[in-house]
């Protein structure tokens, strides 16, 4: 085979894969977010969360304190695949490329290289309002 054809025959595969996976920063921050939801019924149980408006909002523990929950946005910001909660390591993972956010949204592990948008809380009686 000629030495030209081989390389772009080689090469043009990976090349692809590349630009797939350096979209990033093709997550959306939502803005202008601004939602109660009921802490007894939607998010009762440690670990547990719940997604809206581009917001997922998750309880980390059992207490009824606002620190005891967090809201950042659901997609990641290297490819805007939705992220989940990891109740044990407490953290966000995304299981598509692997990176891996804090409780605050920090990129601890890439591809993704921008932090996760976190939200305000507000917890009067059993509403969680969700703004930013
Ligand atoms: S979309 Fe690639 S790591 Fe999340």
């Amino acid at each position: 085979m000629e030495r030209r054809k081989f390389i772009v025959q080689t090469a043009t595969p990976f090349l692809v894969f590349c630009a797939a996976c350096s979209k990033s920063g093709v997550g959306t921050s939502p803005s202008n977010v601004d939602f109660t939801i009921d802490i007894t019924s939607t998010i009762a149980t440690p670990g547990s969360s719940v997604i809206r408006d581009g917001v997922i909002v998750v309880r980390v523990n059992a207490q009824n304190m606002v620190s005891s929950f967090i809201a950042v946005q659901v997609e990641c910001t290297h490819a805007a695949n939705p992220i989940v909660w990891n109740q044990s390591a407490q953290q966000f993972n995304c299981n598509l490329h692997g990176s891996v956010f804090s409780m605050t949204g920090a990129v601890i592990n890439g591809p993704a290289n921008r932090p996760l948008k976190s939200f305000n809380l507000s917890l009067t009686g059993n509403n969680l309002r969700v703004t930013g």
